[in-house]
């Protein structure tokens, strides 16, 4: 098991190792006398009850609250009937919310332990590769309102991470290769030792990949956690991926229209002399590797309108990042009336 220490706002370690579910009542610290599970449908039969007796092991009192699978779960409805769950069962300050599952569980979960009493214990279990390297680090959660994604949310960080890399053998490969987007953008923006270990399957290597990961992710958050200035280098791939998303939906997942958004961004480096062509070769081959896509069929107008409605826009400008070289990112402000041209830029293939 390897354990990785994050100081933030909190200091909590993050437990990465196979098989350490069932280590749950000794690897997580005071979770109090009652834990609220919340988790989604499909994870709930795979892997709750396990949780349920790891914990019991301490006499602790569990409640269990599953929402339905997917995005449309981290809604306010959703988060509001969650704190009156927490309520219901009468957690009290010292009692804890541990989310088990992927993204849309720990973003809800984690909203819902920051507003029930102004903040109880958060545990997260991330069970997604994407929630293991990406939202389960850092602090950030929310739920989509009908104006956009996101919208309301906290910085609130978790006391504990548990990452089980076992458990991701039950993903349908279109969620896992989502969560290798995540992971490929680590190695763009931070580290090309990281980055070239993708020539071997992820999969082969996972408890280092992902410790690597979040080493990364904590690095950042150590340095800024309310994402004023270098936490943006996480969003590399992120402006034109959002856009992406919103323009299909939804349909086209978070995973796949950041892939596509980095391989967008990373063409545009190449065109405007920020970044080498062998930058923007290796790229797009360690996209194609993991059967991401490279590319949209929209358009750079309704892809740059698509990014002005997303909230990182600051003024008359839009943050994007760039890499430099694979391993080293910069991050640029372009002008609202250039946005169309960048992108056009990025779009467009070369051999
Ligand atoms: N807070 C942050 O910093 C942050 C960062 C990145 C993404 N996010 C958010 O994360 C969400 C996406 O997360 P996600 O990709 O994990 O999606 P998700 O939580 O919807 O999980 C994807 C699917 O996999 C299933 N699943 C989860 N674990 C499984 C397992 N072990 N075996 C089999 N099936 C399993 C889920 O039921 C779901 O159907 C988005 O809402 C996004 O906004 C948050
Ligand atoms: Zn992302």
């Amino acid at each position: 098991m390897k354990t990785i220490t994050v100081n933030a706002s909190k200091t909590y370690d993050i437990n990465i190792g196979s098989g350490i579910l069932d280590d749950a009542g000794s690897i997580l610290p005071k979770i109090g006398s009652t834990a609220a599970i919340v988790t989604d449908d499909i994870v709930a039969p795979l892997y709750a009850q396990r949780l349920e007796q790891a914990l019991s092991r301490n006499k602790t009192r569990i409640v269990r609250y599953v929402i339905p699978n997917g995005e449309a779960s981290k809604n306010a409805e959703q988060l509001v009937s969650l704190v009156n769950f927490l309520a219901k069962e009468k957690l009290s300050r010292t009692d804890t919310v541990i989310a088990l599952g992927g993204g849309v569980v720990g973003d809800l979960a984690g909203f819902a332990a920051a507003v029930y009493m102004r903040g109880v214990g958060f545990v997260q279990i991330p069970t997604t590769l994407l929630a293991a390297v990406d939202s389960s680090v850092g602090g950030k959660t929310a739920v989509n309102l009908e104006a956009g994604k996101n919208l309301a949310g906290a910085f609130y960080q978790p006391d504990a991470v548990l990452c089980d890399i076992s458990l991701l053998s039950t993903l349908k490969p279109e969620v896992f290769r989502d969560g290798c987007a995540e992971v490929i953008k680590y190695g763009v923006i931070a580290d090309g030792e990281l980055f070239s270990s993708f020539e071997k399957p992820i999969k082969d290597q996972m408890e280092n990949v992902i410790a690597r990961c979040v080493e990364i992710k904590r690095d950042i958050v150590a340095q800024d956690e309310f994402e004023k200035s270098v936490r943006k280098f996480l969003n590399f791939g992120h402006t034109t991926g959002h856009a992406i998303e919103l323009l299909s939906g939804y349909e086209i997942t978070h995973g796949s229209a950041v892939a596509a958004g980095m391989a967008i961004v990373t063409r545009a480096a190449a065109q405007m002399k920020i970044c080498d062509d062998s930058c923007r070769q290796g790229v797009i081959k360690i996209l194609k590797l993991y059967k991401l896509p490279v590319n949209t069929t929209y358009d750079a107008a309704s892809l740059a309108n698509a990014c002005l409605s997303d909230k990182k826009r600051d003024g008359g400008k839009v943050t994007m990042i760039f890499p430099e070289k694979i391993g080293k990112c910069i991050m640029k402000e372009i002008k609202v009336e250039e946005l169309e041209n960048v992108i056009r830029l990025g779009l467009e293939e070369l051999p």
